[in-house]
């Protein structure tokens, strides 16, 4: 002790055995108070979540958050006008908040709480998202929601909708500067929605998350159609036809693991390095099983799955997106210890080629992979852009011009290796050197053509083939032929489009070689607000 510090009285006495003086009935309010705030609902409304097999808000967050790591804020909030219409008191407003770590990083944290007035968002409710929000901006730190909510509490009125529009706003300030993850464990109807839409990812528990503009009783009063929520707003609609799902998960216990798996590729914020790792799995190596990969025939399909462990440490990916255009297979993964994203087409569901869903789901990963500073790979094997009426008048080219867009802009490093097919303008989409990838490798099997043989052959030759004895003798002829001149890397090599020809073992190597010296390489982009990306 120094010589001029004054010891601490200590003020435990026979009457005072935890030294807490005068204040005693201060503490004891404080913990009455806190106390009831965590009783949520209460008891009846916690059993009726769990027999709905859901969790309450603080069980969620308590499965997320390193342990002793949470720190709740504003527990003791409540509505701010009781007055206003029936709105009863109402612990926490119905959502709980607060700071804490995943594996040691720091999160903000929100749980909306369906016990409490059905996790409905009045103004406390939706001022402590805000602020939450805040914070995770203001720390530059990643923020996991979870929505369990029958949307704007209808006593509060406009305020409610004011409430939404709070939170949005802030969507939107934090896109692109810190990590967003919402996971939804209930209903999210409404403008609602938006929310979630607005973050970079979402997570749907199947069974119990549901999200949708209007719900089935105005489906079926404006449209006709007789629809149930789940067949409206579930998971295997938003995991597989809609795009709006991220990720499905089979229970909570799932998707809170799933976002903790995410947050492991992340930086925490864009301001942040990006969570590398060293150790034996990030060392090169060479992968001969890959040199016999691609099939003899053409059109066969091979597990380009296989090819993507083969490249990336330790076999180890976190697919996004699944289910929904699975044309292309979008994967977070690491290589040479470094977070990347690889954008692979699949040769086996629809050829590998581009449509309207695998452009849009493929341009929105390579800009989340640009906005968190994560190097994009891109593993090629495209026939093209699927022709047809449906494809052109939905929009393919609106579509196609956001992957080229994307691509085009992406400032991180790019590393693209052809194996096999890149016809046309999806070679050029897929990053090519002339998007301004900054290595683009080639398999001895790829054939970068303006089309495939089947296709050159009709247009070159139709005459020649309408006259011939034997039409088909002279279309595999000339199919030959084509083949032989085309068919093959080496066109683009000599023509400085493809940088290196490598054994498909050696890839893996390359790719860690030149993502160790890209690291350091940085795009000049000219001084503007922002690109306009045909949305
Ligand atoms: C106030 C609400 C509420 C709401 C539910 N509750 N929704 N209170 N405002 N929006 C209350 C219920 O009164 C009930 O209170 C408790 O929450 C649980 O609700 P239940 O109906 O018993 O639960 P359940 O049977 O599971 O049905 C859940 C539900 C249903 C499907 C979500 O409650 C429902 O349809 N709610 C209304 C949904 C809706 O139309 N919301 C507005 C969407 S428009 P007690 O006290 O009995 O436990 C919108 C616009 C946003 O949100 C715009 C943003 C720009």
């Amino acid at each position: 002790m120094r010589q001029d510090a004054r010891p601490v009285p200590d003020r435990r006495s026979e009457g005072d055995p935890d030294g807490q003086g005068g204040h005693l009935d201060g503490f004891r309010e404080l913990e009455r108070r806190r106390q009831r705030a965590h009783e949520g609902g209460g008891r009846a409304r916690k059993e009726r979540q769990h027999d709905r097999g859901k969790l309450t808000a603080r069980e969620r967050v308590k499965l997320l958050v390193d342990p002793d790591s949470w720190i709740e804020t504003d527990a003791l909030r409540e509505p701010r006008d009781p007055e206003i219409g029936d709105t009863k008191a109402a612990p926490g407003d119905g959502v709980v908040t607060g700071s804490a770590e995943v594996d040691g990083k720091p999160v903000a944290v929100y749980a909306q709480d369906f016990t409490v007035q059905g996790g409905s968002l009045g103004r406390s409710h939706a001022s402590k998202i805000a602020k939450t929000l805040d914070q995770a901006i203001r720390q530059r730190c990643p923020v996991i929601g979870f929505n369990d909510s029958g949307g704007a509490r209808i006593q509060e009125g406009v305020a409610s909708l004011a409430g939404y529009g709070d939170i949005f706003q802030r969507n939107v300030e934090a896109s692109g500067l810190v990590p967003q993850i919402t996971v939804v464990a209930g209903p999210c109807a409404g403008g609602a929605v938006y929310s979630p839409a607005l973050t970079d990812f979402v997570i749907l528990v199947r069974g119990s998350g549901r999200m949708f503009l209007t719900g089935p009783d105005v489906v079926e009063t404006v449209t006709g159609e007789d629809v149930t929520s789940e067949e409206l707003g579930g998971a295997s609609v938003h995991g597989s036809e809609s795009g709006v799902a991220h990720f499905v998960a089979d229970d909570e216990q799932e998707a809170i693991a799933q976002a903790r798996r995410l947050l492991d590729y992340l930086p925490r914020s864009t301001q942040h390095e990006l969570p590398t790792r060293d150790g034996p799995e990030a060392e090169p190596t060479t992968e001969p099983v890959l040199d016999g990969i691609i099939p003899d025939q053409r059109e066969k399909p091979y597990d380009i799955d296989e090819v993507t462990r083969r490249i990336v440490d330790g076999g180890r990916t976190l697919e996004v997106m699944q289910d929904f255009a699975p044309n292309i297979r979008t994967s977070f993964a690491r290589l040479g210890g470094t977070p990347v994203g690889v954008v692979a087409n699949d040769p086996a569901h629809l050829a590998g080629v581009l449509d309207l869903d695998a452009s849009t789901k493929a341009a929105r990963f390579v800009r989340t992979c640009d906005a968190f500073g994560l190097p994009v790979v891109s593993l090629v094997d495209v026939p093209g852009f699927l022709p047809g009426t449906d494809q052109e008048h939905n929009g393919v080219i609106r579509h196609g011009a956001k992957l080229v867009h994307a691509y085009a802009e992406a400032e991180v490093p790019t590393l693209t290796c052809v194996l096999r097919k890149a016809y046309g303008g999806a070679y050029i989409a897929m990053n090519s050197q002339h998007l301004g990838c900054d290595v683009n490798l080639a398999w001895p099997t790829a054939e970068i053509a303006v089309m495939g043989p089947d296709g050159a052959v009709r247009v070159l030759h139709r005459e020649q083939l309408a006259e011939a004895d034997d039409p088909e003798a002279l279309r595999a002829q000339l199919r030959q032929e084509f083949e032989d001149a085309f068919a093959d890397p080496y066109q683009a090599a000599r023509e400085g489009y493809v940088d290196e020809v490598v054994e498909p073992r050696h890839t893996r190597n390359r790719m860690i070689t030149w993502l160790d010296r890209l690291s350091d390489a940085g795009h000049e982009s000219p001084s503007k607000p922002h690109g306009n990306t045909p949305l």
